[in-house]
Order: C-alpha cells, then structure tokens, then sequence
C-alpha cells in the first residue's frame, strides 16, 4: 500500500481535490489567516515568526510540568546524535515570549502586540477537529498589565471570527486569580479531593500532588463525575482583592464596548502560565469539552523563562476548528479568483510564441497558457473552466501579424489585438469590468 500521512495529521488541499471539506482546504486556511492579519494588523500588531522546534526546557517551564501537554503529548525531536532536548512546539505563547526576551523588543515601546500562525503539535488522541497537527493563530501583548489591555485581546479575538462570519460564538470569560490565590484554591481542592481519593482516576491522584486544578480540566469520566456530585466551588469565588478589581475592570470595558460574553467561574484552562484574565471561545459544533480559541494573561512567564519580569496576555485559536464551525454555519469563503488570460496556439509551431507573451504578461496579470496545440473551441472551453476573463489564441495568421485573436469570455466579442498592446487592452477591459462590477 502507497505510504500515509501519519495519524493526527491533514494535508492542506488545492481546489478542485476529490477529498476537499473547508478544514482541509489549503486556500480556507489562507482566508482564515489572511483576515486575522487584516484585524490584526489593523490594530497594530506585528507579524513574528519563530521555529516550530523549541527547547524541552522552554515548553516545559513555560505550558507547566503538571499540564496534560507537557506530561502526555510532547513530540520529542531527536536527531543525529540523539540530543532529544527539543520538542515540536505545542503552543506558541512559550516561543513568542522567548523571541521577544531574546531579540531586544522589550526595548521598544510597550504594550507589544504580536502576531503569528502555524503549526502546533500535541500527541492527542485523534477526533475530528483533535489533531496531533493543528494550526493556530496567535496573539501576544507584551508590557502592560493594564485591564484595557486584556478587553481589547478579547475583543480582537472575536472581532477576527466575526469578520469570519462565524454568528454561534461564545465567549466565557473567568479569572484564575493570582498566584496566592490560586495556592488558596489548589489548598482547598486538595483538601475536598483527598476525602474522596478512591474515587479520582490514577491521573488524578498524581495532580493532587501537583497542581489539584488539573483535576477539574480530567478528561476521565469517572473525575468528572466526582466533580459534579461534589459541586466544587470555583476559582472565581477565590480571587484576592486585585485580582478581583482587575477582572471587574475587564468586564467594564466589554461591556462598555457591547462584546457579548458569559462569566464562567469555573474556568481553568490547559496551561500552568495563566493568572488573572482566562477565558474561552466555545461553539456549538465544536462540543462542550473543546473549545474554538482561548486566553488568559501570563504576567509570570517572562521571568519563569528566564527573562525580565513583563506582563503579557493573548489568545489562540485552532484554525481547523474555526473552520469546522464555518463548514457547520454554511459558511464559504469567498470564491478564487479566475486567471486574467489564458492563451492557446492553433499549432505547435507557436507554443514558444504563446509561452513567451504570457510570461511577458506576467508581470501585471494573472496569464497563463497550453503547452500543446489546441483547437479554438477547447482552448475557449480550458479558459472558461480555470475562470479566465480573456482566452487569447495565436495560429499562423496571428504569429505572421503579430497579434493574437481574443476574446471577452464574459460578453463574447472577439477582436485582434497587437501582441505588444495586449497588456493595455487587458488592463482597460478589466477597469471597464470592475467599473461595471462596482456599481
Ligand atoms: P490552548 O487553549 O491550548 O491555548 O489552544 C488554543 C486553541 O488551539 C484551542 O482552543 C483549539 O482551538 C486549538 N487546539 C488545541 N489543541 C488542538 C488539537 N489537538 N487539535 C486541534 N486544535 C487544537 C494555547 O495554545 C495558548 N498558547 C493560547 C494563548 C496565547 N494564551 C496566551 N496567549
């Protein structure tokens, strides 16, 4: 059998592909990435990049030692010379914060807004829309710990899906509290969980340890269960008195600017490096226990990973995801744009012509040509099948005067046009188009 791509995994599909839904479509991605960048940027973030291989130690102080993440689905890299000290990155925010330390940008003014998308790895078992690969655009503010700050990350984020078109979108919105808050928390969880140890899976036990919240994000049902009959307070009800100003000042914003959301207390996220501001955007299809993006404020990252103390917030969220939700809302995205020209020889004797006066066209339009010989009536039917707006065709009449017979494929008339006029013609005819269009 012909090799597969391994599991978890999606290869990112041209149009027309036999097997093409919106989540494998390689030209939804550029959409959903495309209109991030248009809001994002739009706002004053900056596009930044880094490698998709990290330092174990990076992922591991930054995600948490005791996160699902770190302890169950890292990707280690090892290479010649069996070093096995890098993983594929699981998330982006450890990176981002690491080449902002690293690269001098606390140098320049702050508050920082970044931007960036690619792929993540997570060693999850597969589902639809859970995948081992998966894409995620990210947002980062770096240098303030203003609650201002976090409304507008929150308000970017669901500005984004809506200029998607995406209408079924929750934002649920909660605080995690600080750090002596949350040792607060853990100390009343650990006590509630302890009385019922024989009941909390073997993960379970282990978190009770490490860090009791996990317990509350378990995937096992037998936890959750425990959770429910339990009735947990929430994180929410033990916010010290900054914590709990900081995310009354959050709300004010939102609800000032009229940004829809549910407070959730009970919300906790994935990863150790939240404090204060977290929160989640849910969707009906994408089910209860996965969300389409989240956020949260990680003012202790930089200094954990070594860096000078900076604050920091922002968001993700998981491209295949959103684009499963749009599939489910009957969504498209916006149909691709057809070649200006497509031009065909009558003989093979004038492919070299054909070839050469497209590539010259190239430098202004969309053109593209036959490498064989083609009758007029299949060469018109090849440009209207790629969407051309002109199918230019050349024989022995038109290679001896120069020219080239074209056609309008929208109206129909045919005219001969110089070969060293045609990028004026096509230029005209496409400003009368988009005049009539426009109007
Ligand atoms: P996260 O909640 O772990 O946060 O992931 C964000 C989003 O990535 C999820 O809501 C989901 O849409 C997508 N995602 C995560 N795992 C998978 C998977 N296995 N398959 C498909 N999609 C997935 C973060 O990653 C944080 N770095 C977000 C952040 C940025 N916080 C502050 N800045």
């Amino acid at each position: 059998m012909a090799l597969q791509r391994p599991k978890g995994t999606q290869d990112h599909l041209p149009d027309g592909s036999p097997k093409l839904k919106l989540d494998t479509s390689a030209r939804a991605f550029r959409h959903v990435t495309d209109t991030a960048a248009r809001v994002l940027e739009r706002s004053g973030a900056a596009f930044m990049a880094t490698p998709v291989f990290e330092e174990a130690e990076l992922v591991k102080r930054g995600v948490g030692g005791s996160t699902d993440i770190v302890r169950k689905e890292m990707f280690t890299v090892y290479y010649f010379g069996d070093h096995g000290g890098y993983v594929l990155r699981p998330e982006g925010t450890a990176g981002m914060v690491r080449a902002y330390l690293e690269n001098g940008l606390k140098q320049l003014p702050a508050p920082f807004k970044l931007w960036t998308h690619g792929p993540m790895f997570r060693a999850e078992r597969q589902q639809r829309g859970r995948l081992r690969q998966f894409h995620q655009v990210d947002y980062e503010v770096l240098g303030s710990a203003d609650p201002l700050v976090d409304a507008e990350a929150i308000w970017l984020m669901a500005q984004v899906v809506q200029e998607l078109g995406l209408k079924g979108v929750q934002v649920k919105l909660g605080s995690i509290g600080d750090p002596e808050d949350r040792d607060t928390y853990n100390a009343y969880l650990r006590d509630l969980f302890t009385a019922h140890l024989d009941r909390l899976s073997d993960d379970s036990k282990d978190r009770l340890n490490r860090n009791p919240m996990r317990i509350l994000d378990s995937k096992s049902q037998e936890d959750q269960e425990l959770i429910a009959e339990l009735t947990v307070r929430p994180m929410l009800d033990f916010l010290g008195a900054e914590a709990a100003a900081h995310f009354s000042a959050v709300r004010g914003h939102l609800d000032a600017w009229g940004v829809e959301y549910q407070v959730d207390p009970s919300i906790v996220r994935g990863l150790d490096y939240y404090r204060r501001t977290a929160w989640e955007l849910h969707h009906a299809h994408i089910g209860a226990k996965s969300a389409l993006g989240g956020g949260g404020r990680y003012d202790g990252l930089a200094k954990e990973l070594g860096g000078q103390d900076t604050p920091g917030i922002g968001w993700a969220f998981g491209i295949e995801r959103v684009l499963i939700a749009m599939e489910e809302e009957g969504l498209s995205i916006p149909a691709a744009e057809g070649p200006v020209v497509y031009i065909a020889a009558l003989d093979a004797e004038y492919v070299p012509l054909v070839a050469s006066t497209t590539l010259g066209l190239r430098q202004t339009f969309w053109a593209d040509f036959g490498y064989k010989p083609q009758k007029p009536g299949n060469a018109f039917r090849e440009g209207e099948r790629r969407g051309a707006a002109y199918v230019a065709l050349i024989g022995s009449d038109e290679a001896a005067a120069g020219t080239v017979a074209l056609k309008n494929m929208a109206t129909g008339e045919q005219q001969n046009v110089a070969i060293n006029e045609l990028a004026t013609v096509l230029g005209a005819g496409l400003s009368v188009s988009e005049r009539t269009t426009g109007q």
